[in-house]
């Protein structure tokens, strides 16, 4: 195990019960002045609009809607423009992945005098945020209590991450009940990341991680058992919960701790959902079977052979084999959700691979990956193990 810092400064109301907590949230942060910003509408036909609303009645409150799936910067410019002619006290992100982040940006951009885009290129940083809180309606991205946010610049589809301890949010309200209308695909592509976000954890060259990797192993069982609950029944609420309280631990660094992550996935999907604007989730699943066929041969057998036995209950001794049945399984639970697995599923040909390898690894030094270190070319051939 590696030396680490912890912290996490989240503070999550999670049950049917949660949204009770955003008046007092509100009122220890006094915040009068709130920016609510949210996604293309699910949450007004859901009815998680009007319960917002009604707890801040209190409240100024100015709506910025709109939010795309792969959220774009020229939006949260907008937010921060609302944020500072307004005096803004409180962002307000409603929604999925992409409404939190965009709800990140504009908190930061708002405590920042530059283009925006400068925090995500690494030009600048930024010191100071505005609290951000949250209200979740899907479980994947794991944002609610992650610091991390992925903007695309609107004018070249570039997708960058940027991870900060800014972006915790102050709160996060975690209530199962609002996931009840997620469409099959969105619950599928949510589950995908949920494990995702375990697995690059997962896959490390760091030994003697015994507790964090039974942790991931235990929360990824859960999530693989209650998945088909929730697609067959999607108002059950106790496999619902259980994939949102695994989704918001996937992804808030306790899981990372002691530990090199290898997030090479990430990157060669942020490429492909960048371009192709696909689901983030959608995007993993087709990814990440193709990047642990590339890594088996190159020293990933014991490791993909362990996740394998553990998680996905395969019997076989040699590591090889044990591995290569643990690829088959996953892919095969990912299309019983209904999810491709290869780039095909997703009408994807290989025309833009060397673009996308290119620019996967050109602005972060030439390699992305730490299980393996993945080139330009490596990424490439990846991409092509998934057509
Ligand atoms: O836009 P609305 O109308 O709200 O509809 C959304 C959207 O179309 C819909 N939806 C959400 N909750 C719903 C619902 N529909 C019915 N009922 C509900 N309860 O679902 C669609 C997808 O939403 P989105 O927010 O885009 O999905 P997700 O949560 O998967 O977020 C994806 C984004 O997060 C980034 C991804 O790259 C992508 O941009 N990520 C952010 C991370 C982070 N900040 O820590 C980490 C992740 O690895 C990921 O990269
Ligand atoms: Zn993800």
């Amino acid at each position: 195990m590696i030396d680490f810092t912890f912290q996490n400064p989240t503070r999550i109301h999670f049950g049917r019960g949660a949204m009770n907590h955003l008046e007092s949230e509100c009122r220890a942060l006094g915040a009068t002045r709130v920016l609510l910003v949210y996604g293309g509408g699910s949450i007004k036909r859901t009815g998680v609009y009007d319960q917002v609303m009604e707890r801040l009645s209190g409240a100024q409150v100015w709506e910025l809607g709109g939010v795309q799936p792969n959220p774009r910067l020229s939006l949260a410019q907008r937010g921060v423009e609302l944020c500072r002619e307004h005096g803004v006290e409180l962002v307000l992100a409603v929604g999925g992945g992409s409404a939190i982040d965009t709800g990140k940006a504009i908190a930061n951009g708002a405590c920042y005098d530059g283009p925006l885009w400068d925090l995500f290129d690494g030009a600048a940083t930024n010191t100071r945020t505005l609290p951000l809180g949250t209200v979740v309606t899907l479980p994947a991205a794991g944002s609610e209590m992650s610091n991390s946010c992925v903007l695309t610049r609107d004018e070249d589809l570039c997708k960058r991450g940027r991870s900060t301890p800014l972006n915790f949010p102050v709160f996060s309200i975690l209530n199962p009940e609002f996931t009840f209308t997620l469409p099959p695909f969105q619950t599928a592509c949510g589950v995908v990341d949920i494990m995702a976000h375990m697995m690059e954890r997962y896959f490390t060259r760091v030994s003697h991680v015994e507790l964090t990797d039974r942790l991931m192993e235990a929360a990824l069982v859960t999530v693989m058992r209650n998945a088909p609950l929730v697609m067959q029944t999607p108002d059950d609420y106790d496999a619902r919960a259980e994939i949102m309280w695994a989704g918001c631990l996937a992804h808030n660094t306790l899981y990372q701790t002691g530990r090199v992550g290898d997030w090479a996935s990430h990157k060669l999907e942020h490429e492909l959902s960048a371009l192709y604007d696909i689901a983030h989730g959608a995007g993993l699943a087709v990814v990440f079977p193709a990047w642990m066929r590339y890594v088996l041969p190159r020293g990933g057998a014991p490791k993909l052979a362990q996740f394998a036995r553990r998680v996905l209950g395969v019997t076989q001794e040699d590591d090889e084999a044990a591995a290569r049945e643990g690829i088959a399984r996953l892919e095969a639970f990912w299309q019983s959700l209904g999810l491709g697995t290869r780039l095909k599923d997703y009408g994807i040909d290989g025309r833009n691979v060397g673009r996308m390898a290119k620019r996967c690894t050109a602005m972060v030094g030439g390699t992305v990956g730490a299980f393996v270190v993945l080139d330009e070319a490596a990424c490439c051939e990846i991409y092509r193990l998934a057509l």
